[in-house]
């Protein structure tokens, strides 16, 4: 579905661009990529920096036949399409921590955000914007986020044409997108999730805004919420911040 592709040098924010595509109602499929952003935007409100010419950063447009609650799974197939493009374009074994991050040795290499407008009963767009740090040197990273961030490049030990990952991505992508929308539906999206995902089984941390909650993640639920057996017994998130405690 990805056969557009919309380029700016600098703009706001991808997200900003799509969602404008969006209300004056452009086709699923546009993709908008962006050499540098002033003003992105992150998870809960975040800004989302990145080095101009040396990441990738877009996002693209969707119309599924999702509910506003099932917003979630979108990001846990963008996610796993980037852990497969990274491993099998890239030889980059990655981690997915839930719902949508991709980390290299504990550190984000990627940051995906999900995003949608419509009523209860279906929503009319839905944004996916993605920002990967592919070719940031050591020094590039920002101060504030050495230790916690890294790059396709520092993993690697090489350079990556953007477009490279960009296509190995869109490709995954689409075919999660399109088993999502396919008979097997949630169910047969979720069942490589959670093959693909790294948090399940592990001591975590969630973070959410009534504080914080330690357990052992067992499952995500058909919305792609997480499930997280506490002390207290099994609790559910749809949306939070996860520490991954140990191997
Ligand atoms: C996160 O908080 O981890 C999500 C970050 C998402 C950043 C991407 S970069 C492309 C798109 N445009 C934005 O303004 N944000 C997303």
């Amino acid at each position: 579905i990805f056969n557009k592709c919309i380029c700016f040098d600098e703009i706001d924010s991808t997200q900003r661009a799509i969602k404008k595509l969006a209300r004056e109602g452009r086709e699923a499929g546009i993709v908008v990529l962006a050499e540098a952003q002033t003003d992105g935007r992150g998870r809960m409100g975040r800004s989302w920096q990145s080095v101009g010419g040396r990441n990738l950063t877009f996002s693209v447009l969707l119309r599924p036949a999702l509910l506003p609650g099932e917003v979630q799974l979108l990001n846990l197939a963008a996610g796993l399409a980037l852990k497969n493009a990274l491993r099998e374009e890239c030889g980059v074994a990655a981690e997915l921590k839930w719902p949508n991050d991709v980390l290299c040795r504990g550190r984000k290499l990627c940051g995906i955000l999900s995003e949608s407008a419509g009523e209860a009963e279906r929503i009319y767009y839905a944004v996916t914007g993605i920002g990967v740090n592919v070719n940031m040197e050591p020094g590039e990273i920002p101060q504030e986020l050495r230790g916690s961030a890294t790059s396709l490049l520092i993993e690697s030990g090489k350079s990556w044409p953007r477009w490279r990952i960009l296509t190995a991505f869109l490709g995954r992508f689409a075919a999660l997108l399109e088993l999502l929308s396919s008979g097997g539906g949630a169910e047969a999206l979720l069942e490589l999730y959670r093959a693909g995902c790294d948090t399940l089984g592990r001591e975590i941390k969630v973070i959410c805004d009534d504080g914080s909650v330690t357990g052992t993640a067992s499952g995500v639920t058909a919305q792609g919420a997480i499930i997280v057996k506490t002390r207290e017994g099994e609790k559910t998130f749809a949306a939070a911040d996860v520490v991954h405690l140990r191997a």
